[in-house]
């Protein structure tokens, strides 16, 4: 990993020299449940995730739905202009507090038994639990994300359950809205124009690794980006010259004078992935000079979603295991696996020590929740004679995990 770290310049600056091609992660990691599975404890619950910008909320209550790797979640600006984020479950009796994709809103009101909540997520009322003793509304407010908005007004979540995340944003990308890149960039200067959805049959990883490998040649202060897609226009790397980047774990963003471009790829099962793009116009780009740029990154990233599905087929067909990577050649998807691979398997020595699945985004019970504690604990014998209700001995949060040591500036 040290070599990786030193190669992107995380480090020193010689890059690293391999005596064999390194090998692609299994075929496996690609197409099984399991690995999913731990991938979001390992990831998805754990890292700092690159979402949105604040842009797509500029008044109070302005609130979007949002998914990721099977967590729902709403994102909403409150009376004094933070950006919040929740989980979309109701404190209740579970049910998605919102169903919409998006409005604005004063409160927001479960649909199911009318519960609601303040746009800080304080439960604001619970009907007929007034007449009860006992009920404390301050212990059922929404469940909080961790928010992060960057120097650049960049949102950012991390869905560890703890006060404090075991990975501070500052630990995984302290600086990173500060790089040279950005010089010249006002994002207040900019509008939320568009966002679109394409769904496609494959993991997420598949889609990281071809733009881990197409898509970027990079380093701290290198001149204009330059972009490597199969046979493109040249129009494009005009187009979109200026700032690139992939964002560990899922992420990624094209800024220019005349539009930014935010890319997320959204893990919504083993081989299903979601690619959800939300594009921001410059104020004082002309029709022209959006359009044209705006087709030329639409070119850009359509160009290889049959790359995705037919490799995808081969991946999940059984036959195929791993491949031998070009350390010079292939460096990206080579460092963008090997966190990938970093994190699984420090989260699987943690649950192994736990001798059971270890979910940081799961809620913490408050103390005097005997009940349910006394149930779970009743679930965790079940699992530990073979059942298997909830996963393991450690079905409550399970130990707070460490911070992971794999660097997450997937690119600097
Ligand atoms: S589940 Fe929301 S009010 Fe009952």
């Amino acid at each position: 990993m040290s070599m990786f770290k030193s190669y992107f310049g995380l480090g020193a600056t010689e890059a690293p020299v391999y005596d064999s091609p390194p090998r692609l992660l299994p075929a496996s990691w690609y197409s099984s449940k399991d690995t999913y599975e731990l991938e979001r404890r390992a990831v998805f619950s754990r890292k700092w995730l690159l979402t949105t910008h604040k842009l797509r909320f500029p008044k109070t209550g302005d609130w979007l739905k949002f998914n990721i790797a099977g967590y729902a979640f709403i994102l909403v600006r409150d009376r004094d202009g933070n950006v919040n984020a929740f989980h979309n479950i109701c404190r209740h009796r579970a049910f998605p507090v919102v169903t919409e994709d998006g409005g604005s809103a004063r409160i927001f009101s479960c649909q199911y038994h009318g519960w609601s909540y303040g746009l800080n997520g304080k439960l604001a009322k619970a009907p007929h639990y007034q007449e009860l003793d006992g009920f404390d509304k301050n212990q059922n407010g929404l469940f909080p994300i961790h928010v992060h908005v960057d120097t650049n007004g960049f949102v950012w979540l991390n869905l560890d359950a703890d006060d404090k995340p075991a990975n501070s944003w500052k630990r995984d990308f302290d600086g990173i809205d500060l790089k040279p890149r950005f010089d010249g960039f006002d994002f207040e200067e900019y509008d939320f124009d568009s966002g679109w959805e394409s769904v496609g049959e494959y993991n997420w990883k598949t889609i990281a690794d071809n733009y881990n490998e197409n898509h970027q040649h990079h380093t701290d202060n290198a001149g204009p980006f330059t972009i490597n897609t199969h046979g493109s226009i040249p129009q494009i790397a005009k187009a979109l010259r200026n700032a690139s980047n992939y964002y560990f774990p899922n992420a990624y963003m094209t800024v220019s004078p005349y539009a930014f471009f935010m890319q997320r790829f959204v893990p919504t099962g083993p081989t299903t992935t979601a690619v959800r793009y939300e594009i921001y116009r410059h104020k004082d780009t002309s029709d022209e000079d959006f359009e044209h740029t705006h087709e030329a990154y639409k070119l850009m990233v359509s160009e290889d979603e049959s790359v995705y599905n037919e490799t995808q087929k081969n991946i999940s067909n059984r036959v195929s295991t791993d491949g031998e990577l070009q350390p010079r050649n292939e460096n990206s998807p080579i460092y963008f696996q090997s966190i990938v691979r970093d994190l699984v398997e420090q989260h699987e020595e943690i649950e192994r020590q736990s001798q059971g699945e270890v979910w940081p985004a799961r809620q913490r019970l408050p103390q005097e929740a005997a009940v349910s504690k006394d149930d779970m604990d009743f679930c965790s014998k079940l699992t530990e004679e073979g059942g298997g209700c909830c996963g393991g001995k450690a079905c409550g949060a399970g130990p707070a995990p460490g911070p992971a040591t794999a660097p997450e500036i997937m690119v600097s």
